[in-house]
């Protein structure tokens, strides 16, 4: 049924299978027309790394509603049994990719973090900084990739609010599989690994598509994920951007405070196209709040509303790193969508301040909540979940 109302995707067992290892069957709702299933929304059980550590958090996938069940209120019905659900299973933020990003901000999600799509022509693709001569590159196979991988990703997990904890099955079923029914242009996967100092430090899955027009080559490098301790990562990309006989690099989802940006000799080359990638909802904003970390000492009071999940409506004032129930006068007002585009440190408060969706009760206020909610890196979310 979710392959239905996604439209297209191929239905058979295997690849079935391949998605139902990494979601849990209670953790998939279904609307029901009688007997027939008309539509479902599921959850990842993740763990999500928010400022100062992980998080469980419901990460929120294939929701849809068939063709021919459609605007009469079945989201609506979905939506609401799950947050209900993520809450009483004492997750206290769910999150999500938008296939569309009109339609859940009824449901309280906010914008949380941006990715980065980059096209950068060979032939500027020169790095500024000199290479770093203690590191070499290795190509390994998928299978040596299931040992290599996972602690490097899980080093840049921690340290990056927005990424979840893979298990050694998501790895085997998601980024470590590669049908060939499912390559671009044929274009088998790709694992290369940095090596700093002789340890595993980098690394890139990535696709060579090769095309040929006229005897010249048109063809691409596709990054699918890279990623790596400082320093190694740059020495990563100085690798992929080597690669040779062909035209264009081409990457989604990256950070978007990539070190490339400062690396490039000709940034201006490379053209990033910014999109929204991570949306948050806090679920038990109380929760939510005191589970994250701050940049500062000072109190902040809240005016929370939120008319989807109205428990959560009302003053809360962070001091301490804890956020409870206040009557003091607050600082801010703002929908709890808002709270979801702060949580994690993608936005500030003064940017929603000048976009008119976080309101100034007191003077100074946005400016000490900039302080409050920094980080020091961008959130990043590497894969469409
Ligand atoms: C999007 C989809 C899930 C909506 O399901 P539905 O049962 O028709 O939705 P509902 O009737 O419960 O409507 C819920 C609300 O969303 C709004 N809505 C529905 N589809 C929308 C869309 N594509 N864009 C923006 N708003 C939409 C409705 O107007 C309604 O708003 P309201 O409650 O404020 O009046 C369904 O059309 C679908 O499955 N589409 C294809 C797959 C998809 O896009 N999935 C979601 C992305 S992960």
């Amino acid at each position: 049924m979710i392959g239905h109302y996604f439209g297209g995707w191929p239905a058979d067992d295997a690849a079935t299978e391949r998605f139902a290892r990494n979601l849990p069957f209670e953790r998939v709702h279904a609307a029901f027309d009688g007997e027939a299933i008309v539509g479902g929304a599921g959850a990842f059980p993740f763990q999500l790394t928010v400022p100062g550590g992980p998080l469980a958090c419901a990460g929120v996938t294939v929701v849809g509603v068939l063709p021919t069940h459609r605007r009469r209120g079945i989201l609506n019905a979905l939506m609401r049994e799950q947050l209900d659900d993520v809450r009483r299973r004492g997750e206290p933020i769910a999150a999500l990719w938008a296939s569309e990003e009109g339609i859940y901000r009824r449901y309280g999600y906010g914008m949380a973090a941006l990715g980065a799509e980059m096209t950068l022509p060979r032939g500027h693709h020169a790095l500024r900084p000199p290479a770093d001569g203690d590191t070499t590159v290795r190509l390994v196979s998928l299978q040596d990739a299931k040992e290599l991988l996972p602690p490097i990703y899980d080093r840049v997990r921690l340290r990056t609010a927005g990424m979840y904890e893979r298990s050694a099955t998501w790895w085997e079923s998601r980024q470590l599989d590669d049908p060939p029914d499912r390559r671009e242009d044929g274009a088998a996967k790709n694992v290369a690994v940095v090596e700093h100092g002789g340890r595993p430090a980098a690394y890139a899955l990535y696709r060579v598509v090769s095309k040929w027009e006229a005897a010249a080559n048109v063809g691409h490098v596709r990054v699918i994920e890279a990623m790596g301790d400082d320093g190694a990562e740059l020495e990563l990309w100085r690798y992929l951007l080597g690669v040779d006989w062909i035209s264009t690099f081409r990457a989604d989802h990256l950070p978007v405070d990539h070190p490339l940006v400062h690396a490039l000799v000709n940034p201006r080359r490379a053209v990033l196209r910014l999109y929204d990638t991570l949306f948050v909802r806090l679920v038990d904003v109380g929760a939510a709040l005191s589970a994250r970390s701050y940049a500062g000492e000072e109190p902040l009071v809240l005016e929370v509303a939120d008319t989807f999940l109205p428990g959560n409506a009302g003053r809360w004032r962070i001091a301490g790193g804890v956020a409870g129930r206040t009557d003091d006068e607050a600082d801010l007002a703002l929908d709890v969508n808002e709270v979801g585009s702060l949580y994690l440190g993608g936005f500030g408060a003064s940017e929603l301040v000048r976009a008119g969706l976080v309101r100034e009760l007191r003077e100074g206020a946005a400016a000490r909540a900039d302080v409050l909610f920094a980080t020091p890196r961008k959130p990043w979310c590497p894969e469409i979940f």
